[in-house]
């Protein structure tokens, strides 16, 4: 009788091939914020090893008001997306699936690392471990994060994590945020469900430049069209109170 535990599992559009997963952890491998090769080596062994989804980070940061207090990777630099996307491939190419844990630490930090910027939480209140008496997040505090949250989203979309997920989770953040696909598994089903779910187009890797900038031109196009409408609207209403 074979194990159920060895049985592949389909989760939406990620095939699974089988139902062992690592769960986010924060290893503290990081270089500077990024997920260098020591990272990604530590993820491709769980692969060889023969696990389906290995979870990267432990918490890695979205915004620099959430400085790392473990190691945690930098997920609001920008610099992290071709590291990301070796750390995918690499795991990938081991025949296992790739996440990321998100996060903004709120409390859970200390102010005097990084940028030195004060900590933000829901309620100013002490947390005993790190011992940080944040200020209370003002609506545009919150603001500004799930913006953050949106922008790393982004950028482990880029660097290959297997998240249509995350498409829907940046298209409920910010409907009108773009967001161009870039396969690498040449599955039809993950591209059409991914224009389904409003992605502006997909490319299949490996990408040339010459097909992809016009691909960007074109998004960066349709978002500043609507950005134009957003204000246009405004700009009416302000009149209209006037
Ligand atoms: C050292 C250590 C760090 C962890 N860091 C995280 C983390 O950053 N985020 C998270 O969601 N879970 C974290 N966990 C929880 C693990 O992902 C896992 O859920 C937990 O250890 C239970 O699984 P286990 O019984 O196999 O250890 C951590 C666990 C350990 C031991």
């Amino acid at each position: 009788m074979s194990d159920p535990l060895l049985e592949p599992f389909q989760l939406k559009h990620l095939h699974l091939r089988n139902r062992i997963f690592s769960s986010a952890h924060e290893p503290a491998y990081a270089e500077a914020g990024m997920p260098t090769d020591r990272y990604r080596l530590y993820h491709e062994e769980k692969a060889k090893g023969g696990v389906a989804l290995t979870m990267t980070a432990g918490s890695a940061v979205v915004a620099e008001d959430s400085p790392p207090a473990f190691g945690n990777l930098h997920a609001y630099d920008d610099a992290i997306v071709p590291w990301i996307r070796r750390l995918t491939d690499g795991v990938h190419e081991h025949g296992a699936a790739c996440m990321i844990q998100l996060t903004h630490l709120g409390r859970r930090s200390g102010w005097s690392h990084d940028d030195w910027l004060p900590l933000i939480a829901p309620s100013p209140l002490r947390e005993a471990a790190h011992r940080v008496i944040p200020k209370e997040a003002e609506d545009w505090d919150i603001d500004r994060i799930v913006g953050k949250y949106a922008d790393a989203a982004e950028r482990m979309l880029a660097g290959g994590m297997d998240g249509i997920e995350t498409l829907r989770e940046i298209k409920k953040i910010q409907p009108i945020c773009e967001v161009l696909l870039l396969t690498g598994h040449g599955s039809m089903e993950t591209s059409i469900e991914g224009m389904k779910l409003g992605a502006f187009d997909y490319l299949l890797k490996p990408v040339k430049l010459e097909d992809l900038l016009p691909k960007l031109a074109e998004a960066f196009e349709k978002k500043n069209g609507q950005d134009q409408k957003i204000r246009s609207a405004h700009i009416k209403k302000l009149f209209r109170y006037s």
